[in-house]
Protein backbone atom coordinates (compact mmCIF):
# COMPACT_ATOMS: atom_id res chain seq x y z
CA UNK A 1 0.00 0.00 0.00
CA UNK A 2 1.36 3.36 -1.08
CA UNK A 3 0.10 5.24 1.79
CA UNK A 4 2.93 4.17 4.27
CA UNK A 5 0.69 1.87 6.67
CA UNK A 6 2.86 -0.98 5.57
CA UNK A 7 6.13 0.72 6.88
CA UNK A 8 4.67 2.17 9.43
CA UNK A 9 2.60 -0.94 11.01
CA UNK A 10 5.37 -1.90 14.00
CA UNK A 11 6.28 1.52 14.57
CA UNK A 12 2.23 1.78 15.29
CA UNK A 13 1.81 -1.41 17.63
CA UNK A 14 5.00 0.15 19.69
CA UNK A 15 3.25 3.29 19.99
CA UNK A 16 -0.33 2.37 20.85
CA UNK A 17 0.73 -0.28 23.70
CA UNK A 18 -2.76 -1.95 24.89
CA UNK A 19 -4.44 1.55 26.05
CA UNK A 20 -4.07 3.15 23.00
CA UNK A 21 -2.71 6.98 22.70
CA UNK A 22 -3.41 9.80 25.01
CA UNK A 23 -5.56 11.22 22.81
CA UNK A 24 -8.07 7.47 22.23
CA UNK A 25 -7.75 7.12 26.27
CA UNK A 26 -8.32 10.32 27.29
CA UNK A 27 -10.67 11.53 24.61
CA UNK A 28 -12.08 9.52 22.43
CA UNK A 29 -12.60 6.01 23.80
CA UNK A 30 -14.92 7.49 26.65
CA UNK A 31 -17.39 9.05 24.49
CA UNK A 32 -17.06 6.34 21.56
CA UNK A 33 -17.48 2.82 24.37
CA UNK A 34 -20.89 5.40 26.00
CA UNK A 35 -22.05 5.39 22.23
CA UNK A 36 -21.53 1.35 22.19
CA UNK A 37 -23.55 1.22 25.73
CA UNK A 38 -24.36 -2.25 26.94
CA UNK A 39 -26.58 -4.53 25.35
CA UNK A 40 -27.45 -1.90 22.56
CA UNK A 41 -25.80 -4.20 19.97
CA UNK A 42 -25.06 -7.70 19.12
CA UNK A 43 -23.19 -7.72 15.51
CA UNK A 44 -20.35 -5.02 14.92
CA UNK A 45 -17.67 -4.75 12.10
CA UNK A 46 -14.80 -2.20 13.34
CA UNK A 47 -13.70 -1.22 9.61
CA UNK A 48 -9.53 -0.38 10.08
CA UNK A 49 -9.57 -2.37 12.83
CA UNK A 50 -5.57 -2.08 13.02
CA UNK A 51 -4.21 -4.10 16.17
CA UNK A 52 -8.09 -4.64 17.02
CA UNK A 53 -7.71 -2.36 20.37
CA UNK A 54 -11.32 -1.23 19.98
CA UNK A 55 -12.51 -4.87 18.87
CA UNK A 56 -11.38 -6.21 22.36
CA UNK A 57 -13.33 -3.24 23.99
CA UNK A 58 -16.19 -3.96 21.77
CA UNK A 59 -15.85 -7.47 22.94
CA UNK A 60 -15.37 -6.42 26.80
CA UNK A 61 -18.55 -4.79 26.06
CA UNK A 62 -20.45 -7.83 24.97
CA UNK A 63 -20.46 -6.76 21.21
CA UNK A 64 -19.61 -9.80 18.35
CA UNK A 65 -17.02 -7.77 16.67
CA UNK A 66 -15.24 -8.57 13.56
CA UNK A 67 -12.51 -6.29 12.46
CA UNK A 68 -11.21 -5.76 8.95
CA UNK A 69 -8.18 -4.41 7.89
CA UNK A 70 -5.54 -3.64 4.83
CA UNK A 71 -2.31 -4.17 6.81
CA UNK A 72 -1.17 -7.29 7.38
CA UNK A 73 1.14 -6.94 10.32
CA UNK A 74 -1.93 -4.85 12.45
CA UNK A 75 -4.09 -7.69 11.47
CA UNK A 76 -1.16 -10.43 12.89
CA UNK A 77 -0.92 -8.23 15.88
CA UNK A 78 -4.91 -8.15 16.65
CA UNK A 79 -5.28 -11.93 15.87
CA UNK A 80 -2.26 -12.82 18.56
CA UNK A 81 -3.65 -10.57 20.92
CA UNK A 82 -7.21 -11.74 20.72
CA UNK A 83 -6.38 -15.24 19.41
CA UNK A 84 -10.09 -15.93 19.15
CA UNK A 85 -10.97 -12.69 17.65
CA UNK A 86 -12.63 -12.42 14.36
CA UNK A 87 -9.84 -10.14 12.38
CA UNK A 88 -9.76 -10.36 8.13
CA UNK A 89 -7.94 -8.78 5.54
CA UNK A 90 -10.08 -6.53 4.02
CA UNK A 91 -10.72 -3.15 2.70
CA UNK A 92 -13.31 -0.22 3.50
CA UNK A 93 -14.23 0.23 -0.13
CA UNK A 94 -15.01 -3.30 -1.30
CA UNK A 95 -16.11 -4.90 2.01
CA UNK A 96 -16.52 -8.75 1.83
CA UNK A 97 -19.72 -8.75 3.93
CA UNK A 98 -23.20 -9.29 2.77
CA UNK A 99 -25.81 -6.37 2.80
CA UNK A 100 -27.56 -5.67 5.79
CA UNK A 101 -24.82 -8.32 8.11
CA UNK A 102 -24.08 -5.75 11.29
CA UNK A 103 -26.41 -3.51 13.70
CA UNK A 104 -22.89 -1.42 14.46
CA UNK A 105 -20.61 -0.27 12.14
CA UNK A 106 -17.58 1.28 13.53
CA UNK A 107 -14.84 3.81 11.69
CA UNK A 108 -12.37 4.54 14.47
CA UNK A 109 -10.14 7.26 12.78
CA UNK A 110 -10.14 5.94 9.69
CA UNK A 111 -11.52 7.99 7.15
CA UNK A 112 -8.68 10.48 7.10
CA UNK A 113 -6.66 7.28 5.78
CA UNK A 114 -8.92 6.30 2.87
CA UNK A 115 -8.72 7.89 -0.58
CA UNK A 116 -12.03 7.21 -1.74
CA UNK A 117 -14.23 7.57 1.21
CA UNK A 118 -17.23 8.39 -0.45
CA UNK A 119 -17.47 4.84 -1.94
CA UNK A 120 -16.44 3.83 1.88
CA UNK A 121 -18.90 5.25 3.04
CA UNK A 122 -21.35 3.99 0.58
CA UNK A 123 -20.04 0.07 1.47
CA UNK A 124 -20.70 0.76 5.25
CA UNK A 125 -24.26 1.80 4.91
CA UNK A 126 -24.63 -1.54 2.97
CA UNK A 127 -23.57 -3.77 5.24
CA UNK A 128 -25.69 -2.32 8.07
CA UNK A 129 -29.22 -3.39 9.08
CA UNK A 130 -31.89 -1.35 8.82
CA UNK A 131 -32.17 0.49 12.28
CA UNK A 132 -28.77 0.19 12.33
CA UNK A 133 -25.58 2.12 13.39
CA UNK A 134 -22.63 3.73 11.91
CA UNK A 135 -20.31 5.28 14.48
CA UNK A 136 -17.41 7.41 13.33
CA UNK A 137 -14.27 9.22 15.20
CA UNK A 138 -12.68 11.34 12.74
CA UNK A 139 -10.15 14.08 12.24
CA UNK A 140 -11.95 17.01 12.31
CA UNK A 141 -11.33 19.48 8.76
CA UNK A 142 -10.05 22.29 11.40
CA UNK A 143 -7.21 19.83 12.52
CA UNK A 144 -6.80 18.44 8.77
CA UNK A 145 -6.51 21.39 7.49
CA UNK A 146 -3.52 23.00 9.23
CA UNK A 147 -1.29 19.42 10.04
CA UNK A 148 1.06 19.71 7.49
CA UNK A 149 1.98 23.10 8.78
CA UNK A 150 1.37 22.59 12.31
CA UNK A 151 1.23 24.43 15.30
CA UNK A 152 2.14 28.39 14.27
CA UNK A 153 5.01 28.99 17.65
CA UNK A 154 7.16 32.13 18.58
CA UNK A 155 10.97 32.81 18.73
CA UNK A 156 10.73 30.49 22.48
CA UNK A 157 8.62 27.78 20.84
CA UNK A 158 5.47 28.87 22.59
CA UNK A 159 2.47 27.92 20.36
CA UNK A 160 0.69 31.05 19.20
CA UNK A 161 -2.29 29.27 17.31
CA UNK A 162 -3.13 26.43 14.91
CA UNK A 163 -3.38 27.37 11.31
CA UNK A 164 -6.49 26.64 8.90
CA UNK A 165 -5.70 26.69 5.50
CA UNK A 166 -7.39 25.42 2.41
CA UNK A 167 -10.11 24.22 4.48
CA UNK A 168 -12.81 23.81 1.53
CA UNK A 169 -10.59 21.81 -0.58
CA UNK A 170 -9.96 18.24 -0.19
CA UNK A 171 -5.83 17.20 -0.15
CA UNK A 172 -3.65 14.62 0.81
CA UNK A 173 -0.52 14.79 3.08
CA UNK A 174 2.12 12.98 4.98
CA UNK A 175 1.65 13.03 8.88
CA UNK A 176 4.80 12.21 10.38
CA UNK A 177 5.38 11.21 13.73
CA UNK A 178 7.54 8.63 16.37
CA UNK A 179 8.75 6.88 12.94
CA UNK A 180 5.34 6.72 11.70
CA UNK A 181 4.94 8.15 8.33
CA UNK A 182 1.40 7.88 6.77
CA UNK A 183 -0.69 9.92 4.23
CA UNK A 184 -3.77 11.04 5.34
CA UNK A 185 -6.55 13.43 3.73
CA UNK A 186 -8.11 16.95 4.58
CA UNK A 187 -11.91 17.11 3.47
CA UNK A 188 -14.48 20.04 4.75
CA UNK A 189 -16.66 18.72 6.87
CA UNK A 190 -19.33 19.20 4.34
CA UNK A 191 -17.88 16.43 1.83
CA UNK A 192 -18.12 13.58 4.63
CA UNK A 193 -21.91 14.83 5.81
CA UNK A 194 -22.53 14.89 2.07
CA UNK A 195 -21.54 10.95 1.84
CA UNK A 196 -23.39 10.08 4.91
CA UNK A 197 -26.51 11.89 3.56
CA UNK A 198 -26.31 10.61 0.06
CA UNK A 199 -26.49 6.97 1.21
CA UNK A 200 -29.97 7.92 3.52
CA UNK A 201 -28.50 7.86 6.68
CA UNK A 202 -29.86 9.77 9.34
CA UNK A 203 -27.70 11.83 12.19
CA UNK A 204 -28.46 11.22 15.98
CA UNK A 205 -25.36 11.65 17.62
CA UNK A 206 -23.03 14.42 17.19
CA UNK A 207 -19.71 15.28 19.37
CA UNK A 208 -16.15 17.71 19.41
CA UNK A 209 -14.94 15.97 22.06
CA UNK A 210 -13.08 17.46 24.88
CA UNK A 211 -10.84 15.36 27.53
CA UNK A 212 -12.34 14.23 30.33
CA UNK A 213 -9.18 13.42 31.98
CA UNK A 214 -5.10 13.60 31.32
CA UNK A 215 -2.42 16.58 32.10
CA UNK A 216 -3.96 19.48 32.83
CA UNK A 217 -1.51 21.00 30.08
CA UNK A 218 -2.40 18.47 27.10
CA UNK A 219 -6.02 19.28 27.98
CA UNK A 220 -5.68 22.51 27.39
CA UNK A 221 -4.02 22.27 23.95
CA UNK A 222 -6.92 19.80 22.84
CA UNK A 223 -8.95 23.13 23.99
CA UNK A 224 -7.40 25.65 21.80
CA UNK A 225 -7.96 23.55 18.36
CA UNK A 226 -10.65 20.64 17.56
CA UNK A 227 -8.88 17.74 17.14
CA UNK A 228 -12.08 15.09 16.84
CA UNK A 229 -15.49 14.84 15.26
CA UNK A 230 -17.63 12.01 16.74
CA UNK A 231 -20.87 11.30 14.67
CA UNK A 232 -23.72 8.40 15.11
CA UNK A 233 -25.53 7.60 11.79
CA UNK A 234 -28.51 5.66 11.72
CA UNK A 235 -29.54 3.91 8.68
CA UNK A 236 -33.96 4.15 8.53
CA UNK A 237 -36.27 0.65 9.78
CA UNK A 238 -37.79 1.03 6.54
CA UNK A 239 -35.01 1.20 3.99
C1 LIG B 1 -5.20 5.64 12.35
S1 LIG B 1 -5.30 3.90 12.16
C2 LIG B 1 -6.67 3.48 13.20
C3 LIG B 1 -6.67 2.05 13.61
C4 LIG B 1 -7.73 1.69 14.66
N1 LIG B 1 -9.06 1.94 14.16
C5 LIG B 1 -7.47 2.45 15.92
O1 LIG B 1 -8.22 3.38 16.23
O2 LIG B 1 -6.47 2.16 16.60
C6 LIG B 1 -5.97 3.76 10.51
C7 LIG B 1 -6.18 2.32 10.07
O3 LIG B 1 -6.82 2.35 8.78
C8 LIG B 1 -6.31 1.28 8.04
N2 LIG B 1 -6.60 1.54 6.61
C9 LIG B 1 -5.85 2.19 5.71
N3 LIG B 1 -6.44 2.18 4.51
C10 LIG B 1 -7.62 1.49 4.66
C11 LIG B 1 -8.67 1.11 3.80
N4 LIG B 1 -8.65 1.45 2.50
N5 LIG B 1 -9.71 0.40 4.30
C12 LIG B 1 -9.73 0.06 5.62
N6 LIG B 1 -8.76 0.40 6.48
C13 LIG B 1 -7.71 1.10 6.01
C14 LIG B 1 -4.84 1.22 8.41
O4 LIG B 1 -4.26 -0.02 8.09
C15 LIG B 1 -4.93 1.50 9.91
O5 LIG B 1 -5.07 0.32 10.64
Amino acid sequence: MGNGWDRSAQAWIDSMGERGDWAREHVLDPVMLGRVGKGRFERALDVGCGEGRFCRMLKAAGVNATGIDPTRRLLETAKRRDPSGDYRPGRAEQLEFDAASFDLVVSYLTLVDIADFRTAIGEMARVLKPDGTLLIANLSGFSSAGAEQGWVTDDEGRRLHYPVDRYLDEFPFWFEWADIRIENWHRPLTAYMAAFLANGLNLTFFAEPEPVSGEPSRQANFRRAPWFVVMEWQRPANA
